[in-house]
């Protein structure tokens, strides 16, 4: 039989010899050491993390079991499955889920893993749509069919099958919560209450309504770098004089930027106008004159106005609040060097009856588009330095405090704890 000329199993360009090179136990201890010891710096001496935690493969899924599927991910927002009967797929770490609103209420996560034979019942080659509306969730292979809420409805010729009954074999309920409007999901179970983990994040970011927004922006970029390149990005502000200099830098310069004491479960930054923008604008509320943007939030501070709050829930839920929406970042890590992203706008209800609505989402979708690709671009390059053997852990500057933060972040869950915790070691 003639071989296809090509390999199959062939590399791709990112699979670099050391990002594939296959480590032991060993090895992968000492990257988490190395990890362990950069984040136990002080920030004055803070450098970035060893590059072996951006690029190599076994690496990690050490740290995806023990950093990601230990923690909540976010996966939806509520106002994408308004209906009952709405469903949403997605994968995360391997693991194919949905998210659905059953007619009897509540939002759940489920596994797209048929209990039959193990099929994803919705893999993309059955051209079911990843998202919609539906009574039934059926897997094509056998047709077994299930209700959104996971039971077992019909399956065809098991009558033989011997103490067979159908209330055994749902599809399995992952461990889901609900914060905010948005729904996380804890992947290995572990996890302490979201609810618990994001109590003073709620807080503060109460007076955004989250629950009864509306996703009027959905973005998707494959990206081709570590979940924690995005992460890092996301969360400082001192490249705005760099990659964002005619865009973010003109109206929130990178010096003024500042991060709040450390909170275990999420970080806070303030992203302040600067004066001659944040003057203009109180002066246009004041004279009560249009103003670029969604209908505003009511009940904001002043502060509320003239700044843009910076979030990051651990591990990887990226939310930012403006005066007139708040933008989230839906990650989906898939390899060392490969993640999937949805940048999300939301806004209030009121917002969306608005008549000039719809040019808004129009500009403001080129707005959001024109910034995160600069932030694609900055990244992509980061990755691919990183591939590099002359990759060095750099020097971080007192504006990257957010990056030293969640290295202590993920230092502290390799070893099972929090930062800020005394089990720290
Ligand atoms: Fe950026």
């Amino acid at each position: 039989m003639d071989l296809p000329a090509r390999n199959y199993c062939e590399p791709g360009p990112r699979a670099t010899a050391f990002g594939a090179e296959r480590l032991d136990r060993e090895q992968i201890g000492a990257i988490e050491r190395q990890v362990i010891a950069t984040a136990r710096l002080p920030l004055r001496q803070a450098v970035t993390l060893p590059r072996a935690a951006y690029v190599n493969e076994d690496y990690f899924r050490h740290e995806a079991g023990k950093v990601l599927a230990s923690g909540w991910i976010c996966l939806a927002h509520v106002s994408q499955l308004k209906q009952a009967g709405s469903y949403l797929a997605l994968d995360l770490l391997d693991e194919p889920l949905l998210v659905t609103r059953a007619p009897d209420g509540p939002v759940r996560v489920l596994s797209r893993v048929c209990p039959h034979r193990g099929a994803d019942i919705m893999h993309p080659g059955f051209g079911v749509a990843p998202r919609g509306v539906a009574k039934r969730l059926v897997c094509p292979y056998h047709v077994w069919s299930f209700g959104l809420d996971g039971k077992l409805k019909t399956c065809a010729e098991m009558q033989r099958a011997e103490a067979f009954d159908k209330k055994d074999w749902a599809l399995v309920e992952l461990r889901s919560a609900v914060w905010e409007g948005f729904v996380f999901v804890n992947l290995d179970g572990t996890a302490s209450p979201l609810a618990e983990q994001y109590a003073d994040f709620a807080k503060v970011v109460a007076p955004w309504n989250c629950a009864e927004m509306e996703v009027a922006i959905e973005l998707d970029w494959e990206c081709e770098f570590n979940w924690k390149v995005m992460v890092e990005n996301w969360m400082e502000s001192y490249h705005h004089m760099g990659i964002h200099h005619d865009t973010l830098q003109t109206t929130m310069p990178a010096k003024m930027t500042w991060t709040e004491a450390e909170n275990p479960h999420f970080i806070r930054c303030h992203l302040p106008f600067k004066q001659a923008v944040a003057d203009e604008l109180m002066e246009a509320i004041a004279e009560g004159r249009p103003i670029p943007g969604f209908r505003p939030i009511e009940g904001l501070t002043l502060r509320d106005h003239v700044e843009w709050g910076l979030y990051l829930g651990h591990p990887c839920f990226m939310f930012l609040t403006m005066r007139d929406r708040v933008l989230w970042y839906r990650l989906q890590p898939i390899s060392a060097e490969r993640c999937r992203l949805m940048t999300a706008t939301l806004v209030s209800k009121r917002a969306t009856q608005a008549p000039d609505f719809a040019e808004t989402v129009e500009r403001e979708t080129r707005m959001l588009a024109e910034f995160h690709a600069q932030d694609m671009k900055v990244n992509t390059a980061v990755q691919a330095g990183l591939r590099s053997s002359r990759a060095v852990q750099g020097r971080l500057s007192h504006l990257e405090e957010p990056v030293w933060m969640i290295q202590r972040y993920v230092a502290a869950r390799l070893q099972g704890c929090h930062p800020g915790m005394d089990r720290l070691r």
